[in-house]
């Protein structure tokens, strides 16, 4: 399906684009965030999290694989790179078809679980405060909510 790119040039701006993002999101919606370490998929989950109405300070759940916040809808925030290597299943179905959306960092160590309708989202670093964010949509649905945020 169809593939976006934006640029982003602070902190800031990616995360006003992630909140635009997560005012668009519904029920079901998944996720995924790859980049490097340091690259903005945390920073880019603060700002989606505030699109999707939470309060609650959003922070690298690095320790505890799947964190949950509750926004107009459940939003669960996962890091999974401790899975590397491991084919451990933490009940992902359960969440990936409940009624929350999910945001997964590092999702390829968990390939074989991801529904294939999903925004894959991808955080490349090109200088201090300079990303490339691509979008590659996997439905209509998602390629409908990127023409709109990055026409
Ligand atoms: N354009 C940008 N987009 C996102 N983060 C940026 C940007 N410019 C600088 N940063 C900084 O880069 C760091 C990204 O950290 P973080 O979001 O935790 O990355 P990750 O979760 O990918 O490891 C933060 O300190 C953030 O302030
Ligand atoms: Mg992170």
């Amino acid at each position: 399906m169809a593939q976006y790119e934006w640029t982003s040039t602070s902190a800031d701006e990616t995360m006003e684009f992630a909140e635009r993002l997560g005012e668009r999101l519904e029920e079901g919606d998944v996720c995924t965030l790859e980049g490097d370490l340091g690259a903005g998929k945390t920073t880019f989950t603060k700002g989606l999290g505030k699109g999707l109405g939470v309060k609650r300070t959003i922070n690298s759940p690095t320790f505890t694989i799947i964190k949950e916040y509750q926004g107009r809808m459940p939003f669960y925030h996962m890091d999974v790179y401790r899975l590397e290597d491991s084919d451990e299943d933490l009940g992902f179905d359960e969440y990936f078809n409940g009624e929350g959306v999910c945001v997964v960092e590092w999702a390829h160590f968990i390939e074989e679980f991801l529904p294939e309708k999903r925004l894959a989202i991808q955080i490349a670093y090109k200088g201090d405060d300079e990303r490339v964010i691509s979008l590659d949509a996997h439905s209509d649905h998602f390629d409908q909510i990127c023409k709109e945020l990055a026409p």
